[in-house]
């Protein structure tokens, strides 16, 4: 987060003051920090270094073909579960050697592509894609390179159920019965070759428990399913790995990496990571613009111009995002600038969810308002009940750990323009995706 920080009164990004962003490019905006993308990266690079893993990006946290390029040049390859995002990345300049390709619904153009663009393998998550990819593989005269995602049914104790994909009853990978008559099998299926396994357990595992749990299970049953047919070189254990939005013991990626390396010693496989929010989610804020203040007598609301449309986490998960204006003199009271008043700041912020806030300005100086956009919809609500510094209209909000699941999720509901994206570099910014327009709303639409 070092890479966002208040100068003289004025959040900056790196050497950019977000103001003058927001002047420049306009409001709503994202913005990302090259810098700290690059940092986060070199980060698991490091405290996995001894594995010397393939870091697979996770296309689908943060798509925009400028942050791929950044981390492939970065050596990054990338974790895909489309052939949109296998397009991406093809122009993006990603190696198609270091893509892994996961998802339930693989169609059948997307095997072939990605088969035609020689990637690294396809994460199988059923025994009937697996025949699918066998009968694609023939009729295109090659051997197609798998994993198989296992399901191992592990809590991974998500902070919302939504995000948990390793429990039985989520429609995702393949259970350890299965996946051992798969390989037992693996002798019918000659235009396949079983290069691994994989897993992923859900987005964000915020303790390294789930991992051990899971890789426990995964070591056995690489042991005891290794044959010339499946040497099962490649151990994927998809992304997961926690971010601080707010209060968060988040292990760090060193403490991942304890959990997880020793396993990798023990089975000798190759090591695939695939993070995607702890790679981008703190590399980008979304700068939005107070439009109107509002007090209906029982509650305060500070209406700003971006919308669920443009960031939908909080709507869809609760998620918690923390919110501050760009211009501010008091140390922004967050655990992600450091700040000593971080949980004094959200005790409060308990104590008003359980009604004992106002709206009046508070002993702090702060007022207690929800942060609304213009939306119409009552899930429309990027805070609720938030402490914040009065603001007048006019004035910008942060939103911060914006950048993963952020734009990726984004969508023109209420026929809102897509804001652009800006990528900074020091003292340079660059327009990523341009914001877009009216014609961008209607494309492809036809008057009959
Ligand atoms: N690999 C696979 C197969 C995945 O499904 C995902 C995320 C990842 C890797 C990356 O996980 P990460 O490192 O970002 O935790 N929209 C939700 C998160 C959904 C995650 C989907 N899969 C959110 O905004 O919290």
């Amino acid at each position: 987060m070092e890479q966002f920080r208040y100068e003289s009164g004025q959040l900056h990004c790196e050497g950019m003051a977000v103001d003058a962003l927001a002047a420049e490019y306009g409001i709503p905006l994202y913005i990302y920090s090259k810098a700290a993308l690059l940092g986060r990266f070199e980060a698991i690079r490091k405290a996995f270094a001894e594995a010397a893993p393939i870091i697979a990006f996770s296309v689908k946290s943060c798509s925009n073909i400028g942050i791929l390029k950044v981390l492939q040049e970065a050596g990054s390859g990338f974790d895909i579960v489309s052939g949109g995002e296998l397009a991406r990345v093809l122009k993006a300049g990603g190696d198609p050697r270091k893509v892994v390709f996961a998802g339930v619904a693989k169609a059948d153009d997307e095997i072939r592509d990605a088969l035609d663009n020689d990637i690294l393998m396809l994460n199988v998550e059923s025994e009937a894609e697996l025949d699918n990819i066998q009968n694609i593989a023939a009729e295109m005269g090659t051997v197609a390179p798998v994993a198989l995602r296992l399901n191992p049914d592990v809590d991974a104790r998500t902070p919302n159920a939504k995000t948990t994909t390793g429990k039985k009853e989520n429609k995702f990978g393949i259970d350890l019965m299965t996946a051992s008559r798969i390989i037992k099998n693996i002798a019918l299926s000659p235009n396949i070759r079983l290069l691994g396994v994989d897993i992923h357990l859900g987005s964000p595992v915020n303790s390294t428990g789930p991992y051990k749990e899971a890789l426990n299970k995964l070591a056995d049953f690489i042991r005891d399913h290794r044959s010339p047919r499946s040497q099962l070189e490649y151990l994927d254990i998809g992304g997961g790995f926690g971010l601080l939005y707010r209060d968060e013991t988040v292990p760090t990626f060193q403490e991942y990496a304890e959990a997880v390396l020793p396993f990798v010693k023990k089975t000798g496989c190759k090591l695939i990571l695939e993070p995607g929010r702890s790679i981008a989610g703190n590399s980008s804020i979304l700068v939005s613009q107070v439009r109107y203040l509002k007090d209906n007598g029982t509650k305060h609301f500070t209406i700003v111009d971006a919308g669920m449309n443009d960031l939908i986490r909080p709507a869809m998960y609760d998620s918690y995002h923390f919110i501050w204006p760009t211009k501010s003199t008091r140390t922004p009271p967050s655990h992600l600038f450091g700040a000593a008043d971080a949980p004094e700041y959200i005790a409060r912020e308990a104590a008003d969810a359980a009604g004992g806030g106002g709206r009046e300005m508070q002993p702090d100086g702060l007022i207690v308002t929800d942060v609304v956009g213009p939306i119409c919809e009552s899930s429309d609500v990027f805070a609720k009940g938030r402490r914040l510094p009065v603001v007048n209209r006019g004035q910008n909000l942060a939103i911060f750990s914006a950048g993963a699941y952020g734009f990726s999720m984004s969508s023109q509901y209420n026929s809102h323009p897509r804001p652009a994206e800006v990528l900074v570099d020091g003292e340079t910014a660059r327009i990523i995706r341009h914001r877009e327009t009216y014609d961008c709303l209607m494309r492809g639409e036809e008057l009959l």
